[in-house]
């Protein structure tokens, strides 16, 4: 027997023997029909169940070299399609499910699937900018809003959340996760899949959920999408899967693998993460799907002389469908009948992939999500709007205030709105829009104007564009480098205002899929425009909008205040006004560290301490760089307020942590500025010494809190062993007894310390 088929009858005896906890939308009764419906189940319907198909008219990726089934039509009717991805609207998904529910043998429901990232049609903030609110009920509310308008829409599932930690801002898919942080990603995948999936995967205003992609996406070399992961047991097991794990334990529908390998295993070939981990140590219930043509790229990868011996790895590792591969459908039938792959391996596949069906209810009602009047009032709603203004303002982190220039007075004579991204309102969209209509958002300049009093006068000049050309999902952007026409108009609006507020970042596309940058500063024209600008006016308010970390050290000590806005959605320009001119007060905090030099990153708040943390003054032999700071410029955790915060050190209701018992930690918070203001509490330990090397800091906590002007708060976090448990040399997730540091403050690089001992 070939060893992956050796390994692979493992994973299904671990996958049965280990179900840790079943999800709630896996009970008995859909599991009967599951199987009775398998059992009447020909190999080819059963295999035709494992295929997803694109829709034509709006691929997200390279057609694979698939495309076989050109008629996808036909294939839906003989059922030799299971899944269908990126159609939609009511009447699309409609059109699909009668054919397949009314011609194919036995009826079974499509499922359709689409990247719903961070909204449908109203566009909340990109994901990492979500992130910044630590706000996880505004996170939930977010998803929630996203999955109503998707249901509307026709849609089962969302491709969503990415739960890839990532340290590294060159990586363009930096912007769809929560951050560098595993704790904090964590909570915010729960968040999501909760807002996606409901309380009932049955309603028809939710949607499955897909945590993605398993695993180590996030740490491709050199942060070029796509590229290898190379990365060590300790940082896959304590820093890459929490979030995952997470995922799975909060009853996440479905997992996507990864287009990366990791430690010369592509993650789609990968049995030891599928089977192993995910559906045997974890009890995974769900199905995997494959990311696009990742079953065929194996071929690419040189683990595999063909596509035959691609589909074999795949479903012998645990990907259960094949996004767009068409693989599957092409060989598994020839593999089982020469006895390569065991037919038990499909079963369980199908088993997984209709238990999700029956779940969302699509036997019983298969048009229940394909409701064209529903969709037409859910779209864009007056209540949708709002919660995506509530969470793109929850979602802005003030990163530098000098002198109070912020908050903008509202009776200014003048304010200048400025910059390629000023009057922009596509870019807040920001990428993975799914259904947005394009320049739907509120701009920052018309966020301004009906911010601002009567008697301001509001003046807009661009002074250079962002980009040449073309633009869209699929293109690489050109930048304008050359174009100065601009120039003389906003240098004069400058030179008159009371204060300018000038709008720089990234284009939406400029981050996301395929949007690696080896340079993370300003791109373009938009320093040169800064520069001309500060020569006129020093009173300037950069508002950035961004999708990942920029490397902004050269110039941001030059400017009195900075707004880290992020790509905000459909209200961006609302919440910006907002925080603004003070009518919300900013509370978000970073969840990835902004490095001062893009030679930096990766770049992380809880890295590892190394043999040589610190040097005498002038010597040159410990861990540093020569010509930057190791620091990051603005660390995780970080951000200002309008008010200013004071946290106590922690009080430890004991010195010593027993098994089995708890530690609490309570912190004074206070806030001693003029006005009401939101903070958010985080909490750190650093493990001393253990049998692998532990981080410096890691959040373990962290609480919002909402304080009047003088008022005082005592907060209280509660530690247990299990909360500084982690994956040891033993291969064992636990805590080990011995000294802890717990930190409390306002940032990662803000707090205070007191020490206790976890007992043996
Ligand atoms: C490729 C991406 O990696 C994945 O995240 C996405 O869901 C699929 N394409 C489908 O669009």
């Amino acid at each position: 027997m070939r060893p992956y088929l050796r390994l692979s009858a493992l994973g299904l005896l671990l996958a049965t023997a280990l179900r840790a906890q079943t999800p709630s939308w896996v009970t008995p009764d859909r599991e009967a029909r599951v199987a009775a419906l398998l059992a009447q189940m020909t190999l080819e319907e059963k295999i035709g169940q494992l295929n997803q198909l694109p829709a034509a008219f709006d691929p997200t990726g390279p057609v694979p070299t698939g495309g076989r089934e050109r008629d996808a039509y036909q294939a839906i009717r003989e059922g030799k399609v299971g899944s269908m991805l990126n159609v939609v609207g009511a009447e699309a998904t409609r059109a699909l499910q009668q054919l397949a529910v009314e011609n194919s043998r036995l009826r079974i429901p499509l499922l359709f699937g689409y990247d719903v990232i961070h909204g449908y049609r109203t566009m909340f903030p990109v994901p990492l900018g979500e992130a910044a609110s630590w706000d996880l009920d505004a996170i939930e509310h977010s998803a929630r809003v996203a999955a109503t308008e998707a249901a509307a829409a026709g849609l089962h599932w969302t491709f969503a959340p990415m739960v890839d930690v990532s340290r590294d801002a060159r990586w363009g898919r930096i912007m769809e996760g929560a951050g560098e942080d595993p704790h904090l990603g964590s909570l915010v995948a729960v968040a999501r899949i909760r807002g996606f999936q409901g309380p009932d995967l049955g309603a028809p205003d939710t949607i499955a959920a897909c945590a993605k992609h398993f695993a180590a996406y996030g740490f491709a070399e050199g942060g070029r999408d796509y590229n290898s992961a190379d990365i060590s047991d300790d940082t896959l097991h304590n820093v890459v899967l929490p979030p995952f794990h997470a995922a799975a334990r909060a009853g996440v529908a479905t997992f996507m693998n990864s287009f990366n390998e990791i430690g010369g295993v592509p993650a789609t070939a990968s049995a030891r993460l599928q089977r192993e981990i995910l559906k045997g140590a974890w009890g995974f219930q769900g199905f995997v799907v494959s990311d696009w043509g990742s079953i065929d790229e194996l071929v690419q990868h040189g683990v595999a002389r063909d596509e035959a011996e691609a589909a074999r790895l795949a479903i012998t590792a645990g990907s259960d469908m094949d996004m767009c591969s068409e693989a599957y459908i092409a060989s598994l039938g020839r593999a089982i009948a020469a006895g390569q792959v065991d037919e038990r391996l499909i079963d369980d596949a199908v088993r997984r992939i209709l238990r999700v069906k029956a779940a969302l209810g699509l036997f019983d009602a298969p048009h229940r999500y394909s409701d064209p009047q529903r969709e037409q009032q859910t779209l864009r709603s007056e209540a949708h709007l709002a919660a995506a203004r509530d969470v793109a303002r929850k979602s802005i982190v003030l990163l530098r205030n000098e002198g109070g220039l912020l908050p903008l007075v509202k009776n200014a004579k003048t304010i200048a709105v400025i910059g390629p991204l000023a009057d922009d309102r596509d870019s807040p969209l920001g990428s993975w829009r799914a259904q947005a209509e394009p320049d739907s958002a509120v701009s920052l300049l018309e966020g301004v104007r009906r911010a601002a009093g009567p008697d301001t006068r509001v003046v807009h000049a661009e002074g250079a564009r962002l980009t040449v050309g073309k633009r869209g999902f699929k293109q690489s952007l050109t930048f304008n480098t050359s174009d100065r026409s601009g120039f003389p108009a906003a240098i004069a609006a400058a030179r008159d205002a009371d204060v300018v507020v000038l709008a720089l970042g990234e284009d939406a596309f400029q981050s996301g899929e395929g949007r690696s940058q080896a340079d993370i500063s300003l791109k373009g024209l938009q320093l040169e425009l800064l520069r001309a600008i500060q020569e006129v006016n020093q009173r300037i308010v950069v508002v950035l909008m961004n999708g990942r970390p920029l490397a902004i050290a050269d110039w941001a000590d030059s400017v009195p205040a900075i707004v880290e806005a992020w790509h905000g959605g459909s209200q961006a320009g609302l919440a910006i006004a907002d925080v603004l001119f003070g009518d919300y007060n900013p509370s978000g905090r970073l969840p990835v560290s902004f490095p001062r030099h893009v030679g930096q990153v990766p770049l992380s708040y809880n890295r590892k301490n190394t043999g040589r943390p610190s040097g005498a003054s002038g010597e040159v032999f410990w861990s540093h760089y020569e010509d930057t700071p190791n620091t990051p410029l603005y660390p995780f955790g970080f951000g200002l307020s309008y008010t200013t915060f004071d946290y106590s050190a922690p009080r430890l209701s004991a010195d010593t942590l027993a098994p089995g018992g708890t530690l609490d930690v309570a912190v004074t918070v206070a806030n001693h500025g003029a006005v009401k203001g939101r903070t958010v509490v985080q909490l750190y330990v650093r493990d001393l010494v253990g049998s692998v090397t532990r981080p410096v800091k890691e959040l373990k906590g962290f609480r919002l809190v909402e304080l009047a002007p003088g008022e005082t708060r005592e907060v209280s976090f509660r530690l247990t062993p299990a909360d500084l448990a982690f994956y040891t040399a033993q291969r064992r997730w636990e805590a080990e007894p011995g000294e802890f540091h717990v930190f409390t403050g306002g940032s990662s690089a803000e707090v205070k310390k007191a020490r206790f001992t976890l007992t043996e």
